[in-house]
């Protein structure tokens, strides 16, 4: 495995490849979700490239940037196991000036749902995967489902900046219990833990409404809600049920529908969906 921790290395790294490549940029703090988009990324191409960047301009003041969980060996353990190709590591210097050119995603729909409670982040999102792609330079890039906003404002950038590469959405990974994996779940308390249940519950309640032709979507919401009501602990930011290209829906609509929410558990901020 390659290890390029400066840009330059990275772009050495990338000259002399031939071969198709499959990108897949993260965070770090790599689980089984990570995990399975190097999977599908390593059927799909044929040179796996893997980034680990906590990237401070998707972070509002306030949220955990600073203390966002870093375990720097066994994410290169992972990389290794898998057979990530080249793993880039950069530096927030290397990727950022002070005077930084800014990217702005579109204003309506990153700033509603996961934009009203986080505003600018998809700015944040955008910039620094637009610079990852002009780096790595793709053929393809996997994205989880799990951040189905996200993945919308990304496969929307692709597609109004002609960018040549293709995305390709992966499933949501979860523990036994239901729980969708992310690097913040080591953030949540034993019953933190168990509340954080109440999410993938309230989806698998919403699935069995629309499975017996239950399509109201309030109705749906209404129900969902019930699931937060019993712990002190926990408040729901939003639950809602939008469209593919995320504007809300009174009716479920087959093969275009997204429930989505976002509750906050103790102070740990945890998203799911479901899409149907
Ligand atoms: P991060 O949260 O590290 O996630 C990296 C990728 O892993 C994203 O595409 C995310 O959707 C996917 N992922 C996370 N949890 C998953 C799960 N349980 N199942 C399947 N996929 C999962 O998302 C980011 O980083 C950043 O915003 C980034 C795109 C890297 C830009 O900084």
């Amino acid at each position: 495995m390659k290890i390029c921790r400066t840009i330059d290395e990275l772009k050495q790294w990338r000259k002399s490849q031939t071969k198709s490549i499959g990108f897949v940029p993260t965070m770090g703090a790599l689980h089984q979700g990570h995990r399975s988009l190097m999977l599908k990324s390593k059927e799909k191409s044929e040179l796996l490239v893997v980034s680990i960047f906590v990237n401070p301009t998707q972070f509002l003041a306030g949220e955990d940037f600073e203390t966002y969980p870093q375990r720097e060996d066994s994410d290169f353990a992972i990389c290794e196991r898998v057979g990530v190709d080249c793993l880039f590591l950069p530096t927030k210097e290397m990727m950022y000036e002070k005077d930084e050119l800014s990217v702005l995603a579109p204003a309506v729909r990153s700033y509603t749902l996961e934009g009203t409670s986080r505003p600018g982040h998809f700015d944040g999102v955008l910039q620094i995967v637009l610079k990852l792609f002009n780096l790595v330079q793709p053929q393809y890039a996997f994205f989880g489902k799990k951040d189905a906003q996200q993945l919308s404002m990304i496969g929307h950038m692709v597609n109004r900046l002609f960018l040549p590469l293709e995305i390709i959405p992966c499933e949501t990974v979860r523990e036994d219990d239901g729980l969708a994996l992310s690097s913040r779940n080591v953030y949540l308390s034993k019953t933190q833990r168990v509340d954080a249940l109440q999410l993938s519950k309230s989806l698998r309640k919403a699935s069995t409404m629309v499975l017996s032709n239950i399509f109201d979507t309030k109705a749906i919401i209404d129900e969902m809600h019930t699931f937060f009501e019993d712990s002190d602990d926990v408040a729901v930011e939003y639950i809602a049920i939008v469209s593919r290209s995320f504007e809300e829906l009174s009716a479920v609509e087959l093969q275009n529908t997204i429930i989505v929410l976002a509750v906050k558990v103790g102070k740990t901020r945890l998203i799911d969906n479901l899409w149907i």
